[in-house]
Formats: structure tokens, C-alpha cells, sequence
């Protein structure tokens, strides 16, 4: 079997241009890793953060982020795949299993991940429906269930209902029986109705805080509006869960926003929750479970080769994603034989 593989790799930060389609020597996993041989890699906005460096306070908080590039060249974590290669400790898979989870470098032939952030693939989901689901998903299930304490009944705002968390908070709210009004723009309003929005808001020409003190949780993961904003549209004891923002600000991109609300909310009846996700199995497997129900089906717009992996990133960053956008990585791109 050769050694090496393909993977779309950076030695700088920068746009879309600093990735390249490199052979590099496949990754060599410790006792509590896994090396799953890649079939499809998710796009998200980390990927983004890591390529462009960006906010520059997020090379002071992850330690992966190096001063120039961050330390493993290899983009992207969200995968689906089968397991190829087990550390020692690992007790959970077998040779063969179908899994998903994050891994340290997903656009590549073959990426390596902690046992911890794995889980078996969803069974009635494809490769690529399975790669898309694990930072979006467990973001919108730990934001819907535990920062957002959603329960039947309750009036739920999800802003940025068309992304990659909101996609899924839409589908999980509604799957804990909350009434959920969805924000998005115009063209993507449909897509929000048919994951089960009982209320769309077109933010181009519309303002969610018209019913004003209304929501009894908001989920923003648009990221546009001042905390006054979202505390008009929120009820006088009800939860906003900050989940992201993304700003120009080179320093803090939208953080300073998550900071004031965790300060703010020690001073008032209102919650307002700075979200920061946990990437860990038995959220992955809590998702699976509403997948394997049918209350969760990952919205997958469009699929791009490895080769293509930058296009597929603009076109996320540039806001054309109706849901999800994936990478598709086939046999060729295991490497020549060495
Ligand atoms: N804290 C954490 O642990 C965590 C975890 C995951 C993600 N995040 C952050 O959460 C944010 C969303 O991530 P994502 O993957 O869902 O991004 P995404 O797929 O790019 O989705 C962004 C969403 O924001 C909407 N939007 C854009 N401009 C808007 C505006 N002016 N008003 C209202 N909505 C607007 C978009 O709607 P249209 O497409 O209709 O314009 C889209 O639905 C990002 O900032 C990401 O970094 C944080």
C-alpha cells in the first residue's frame, strides 16, 4: 500500500488561493487515534478561520494556530470514512467500520482522529450526508438542548436558519416539539419551510424583533444583530445563545460580541449565553439517534472534488450554501505507491 496520499494543504494564511493539492506522507496516529481512509470531508466556517488565520484572537486561544500557518498544513475536519488503522486503546471500532466525527486534516485521502471524536456513520445516511453532520450538527444540538434549554412548546427564534448550524437547530428545535420561526434571506426561505420552520423572517426586508419580547430562545448564528437587538425580540426571562458572528473585525471578528453578552447577562433577567461547542461522541451519537429517526436530515447542497476544495470554501464564505457544502475524496486520491 503506498504511503502517501493527496490532501489539499497550506503554508500560509491567506484566501482560498493558499491551498494546494499536494502528495504528502500519510499521517501516523497515536494509541487513542484512529486513520480513517477519507470518502467526504464537511465545510464550515472553522475551515475558513484556520485558512485565513483569522480573527487574529484565535491564534491566541487555539493552539493549533500557528504565527505564520497553522501547525497542520492539512485543511479541514469534519469526515465521513471507514476505519483503515486503530492506536492500541482504541476500543470502540473495528477494521472497516463506516464512521464519522472530526478528524486533524479531512481533505485528504486519509486523515487521523482522537477514538473520542468518532462515532459509527448514521446507517441511513451516504458518506457525504454523514460528513457534513458533525461540528453543524453538535453545535445546533448543544446550543438547541443544553445552552438554549429548549422545551415543547416554547417559541423558538433560529437566525441564519439556511446555514450549517442553523439548518440543523431548526430541525432538532422542532424535534423537541418548540414552535420555530426561521431567519434567513429571500432565496432560501423555502429551504427553511421545508425542514419544518412553522414561521420564515426574510432579513433583507423584515425585522424578527417586530414581535417584540416574543422568543422564548434565540439561536443567532448570523451574527448581525447588537445584543439590544436580539434582547427587544427575546422574553422577559428567555435565553439567546450567541453561536456566531462574522465581522471585518480582524481582531475579534465577531467575539466581542460573545464577550459583552456573557458580562451583560450577570446584570439582567435576560440569559444570554456566549455558545462554544464540544466536539465529543456521545453528541455524535445523540445526533445519530435523530437522524436514524427521521427527525434530522442533513441539507446538503452541492459536493465538490478534493481538487476543488478552495472553490468549495468561497462559495460557503461567499453565502451561496442553501445548508451544507461538502467534499467528495475517491480512490485516486490515495497517493501514488511508495
Ligand atoms: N461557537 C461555536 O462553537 C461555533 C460552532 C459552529 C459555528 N460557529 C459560528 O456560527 C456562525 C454560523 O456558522 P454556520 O456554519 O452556520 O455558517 P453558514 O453556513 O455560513 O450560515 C450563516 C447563516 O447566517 C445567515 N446570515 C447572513 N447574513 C445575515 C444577516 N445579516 N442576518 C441574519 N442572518 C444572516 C445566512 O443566511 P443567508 O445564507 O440566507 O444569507 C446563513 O443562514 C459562524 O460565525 C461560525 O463561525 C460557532
Amino acid at each position: 500500500m503506498s504511503n502517501t496520499m493527496q490532501a489539499i494543504v497550506q503554508n500560509r494564511y491567506g484566501p482560498p488561493d493558499v491551498l494546494e493539492l499536494k502528495e504528502i506522507a500519510k499521517p501516523q496516529i497515536g494509541d487513542d487515534e484512529v486513520l480513517v481512509r477519507v470518502k467526504a470531508a464537511g465545510v464550515d466556517r472553522g475551515v475558513w478561520h484556520l485558512m485565513t488565520g483569522l480573527p487574529y484572537f484565535l491564534r491566541l486561544i487555539i493552539p493549533d494556530l500557528g504565527r505564520r500557518a497553522p501547525k497542520n498544513p492539512v485543511r479541514g475536519s469534519d469526515v465521513a470514512g471507514v476505519v483503515e488503522a486503530m492506536g492500541k486503546e482504541v476500543t470502540r471500532f473495528k477494521l472497516g467500520d463506516e464512521v464519522f466525527g472530526i478528524g486533524m486534516g479531512s481533505y485528504a485521502g486519509y486523515t487521523r482522529a482522537l477514538e473520542s471524536k468518532l462515532a459509527l456513520k448514521p446507517a441511513n445516511l451516504t458518506f457525504e450526508q454523514a460528513a457534513v453532520v458533525p461540528i453543524s450538527g453538535l453545535s445546533a444540538l448543544q446550543a438547541v438542548r443544553d445552552s438554549g434549554k429548549v422545551r415543547s412548546g416554547q417559541k423558538v427564534l433560529v437566525i441564519g436558519a439556511s446555514g450549517g448550524v442553523g439548518t440543523f437547530a431548526v430541525q432538532i428545535a422542532k424535534a423537541l416539539g418548540a414552535e420555530v420561526t426561521g431567519v434567513a434571506s429571500t432565496t432560501k426561505l423555502d429551504l427553511i419551510r421545508s425542514l419544518g420552520a412553522h414561521q420564515v423572517v426574510d432579513y433583507t426586508h423584515e425585522d424578527f424583533a417586530e414581535k417584540k419580547h416574543y422568543y422564548d430562545v434565540i439561536l443567532d448564528t448570523g451574527g448581525h444583530s447588537s445584543l439590544s437587538h436580539l434582547r427587544r425580540a427575546l422574553a422577559p426571562q428567555g435565553t439567546a445563545v450567541i453561536v456566531g458572528a462574522e465581522t471585518d473585525g480582524k481582531w475579534f471578528g465577531g467575539f466581542d460580541r460573545s464577550i459583552r453578552a456573557m458580562v451583560l447577562s450577570r446584570f439582567i433577567d435576560q440569559t444570554l449565553v456566549a455558545f462554544v461547542n464540544s466536539e465529543n461522541a456521545d453528541d455524535l451519537i445523540a445526533i445519530t439517534e435523530l437522524i436514524e429517526a427521521g427527525k434530522v436530515t442533513p441539507t446538503v447542497d452541492r459536493a465538490f472534488p478534493l481538487s476543488e476544495a478552495p472553490k468549495a470554501i468561497s462559495y460557503l464564505i461567499d453565502g451561496h450554501a442553501r445548508g451544507k457544502v461538502v467534499v467528495t475524496i475517491d480512490d485516486t486520491n490515495e497517493g501514488g505507491t511508495g
